[in-house]
């Protein structure tokens, strides 16, 4: 299966058209995957644009948010609509498409390895740990359903430090979580994606061994186009 994913398309009410991009990906993929920031603020008629856009796209879609498509507090319309284009669109659940297994959950911040925030001190922080565990618990909920022997996870934020590597370190932490990949390297999965580090790196690894690939718009990527292709 040939496997285009991209993410962080940022769609805006009167921003470029993705069309012909979508176009474009039907005739060299078999399956698109979106790895969230769909929209820019998370408004429904950005969205609605989106789901227009989507109508070029002939092959089957599968996505995730990201943290912008909250921002506007409409993020169930956000859903609605762009479920309603087709898109399989997961939360901690599972898609099966042409016997490859997808598990989405947007995850969260809480950064890498040895640095990781721990639950401690105010209840703001504890929270923010929480969130964050919490993702990863739905992330293992959509991994055991899945039945396929090819699996890949679908996420928009990172699991690993090295995908994030070309952001200002400052902001590591908020870029993602190894709590994900923890959770992922206890599944058989063939290759991670996700987006949210704009200026992160394409490639990397779990500390077990799955593929990771960042594919935000707007990483260099191998296909030399905004998404990148994978065969799984
Ligand atoms: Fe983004
Ligand atoms: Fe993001």
């Amino acid at each position: 299966m040939r496997i285009a994913a991209m993410g962080d398309l940022h769609v805006r009410e009167h921003g470029d058209t993705y069309k012909d991009l979508f176009s474009e990906i039907s005739q060299v993929a078999d399956i698109l995957v979106l790895t969230g920031d769909l929209t820019h603020l998370g408004k429904p008629r950005e969205a609605e644009i989106l789901a227009a856009d989507l109508r070029s796209c002939s092959i089957p879609m599968v996505g995730v948010l990201g943290n912008h498509d909250y921002e506007c507090g409409h993020v169930e319309e956000v859903t609605s609509i762009l479920k309603d284009a087709g898109v399989h669109l997961l939360e901690g659940q599972a898609v099966e498409v042409d016997g490859v297994g997808f598990a989405g959950v947007k995850g969260f911040a809480g950064g890498f390895g040895r640095h990781m925030l721990g639950s401690f001190g105010e209840p703001a922080i504890k929270a923010m740990v929480a969130e964050s565990v919490e993702e990863t618990m739905r992330l293992e909920n959509a991994l055991r359903q899945v039945r396929s022997e090819r699996a890949m996870v679908v996420l928009h934020y990172a699991p690993i430090v090295e995908t994030v590597q070309g952001e200002p370190m400052e902001i590591y932490p908020f870029l993602g979580s190894s709590r994900l990949a923890e959770t992922i390297d206890r599944f058989p999965v063939k290759a991670v994606v996700h987006g949210h580090a704009h200026r992160g790196t394409y490639q990397g690894r779990t500390p077990g061994g799955a593929p990771v690939y960042n594919v935000a718009s707007h990483v260099e990527k191998p296909t030399g186009r905004p998404y990148a292709l994978l065969e799984l």
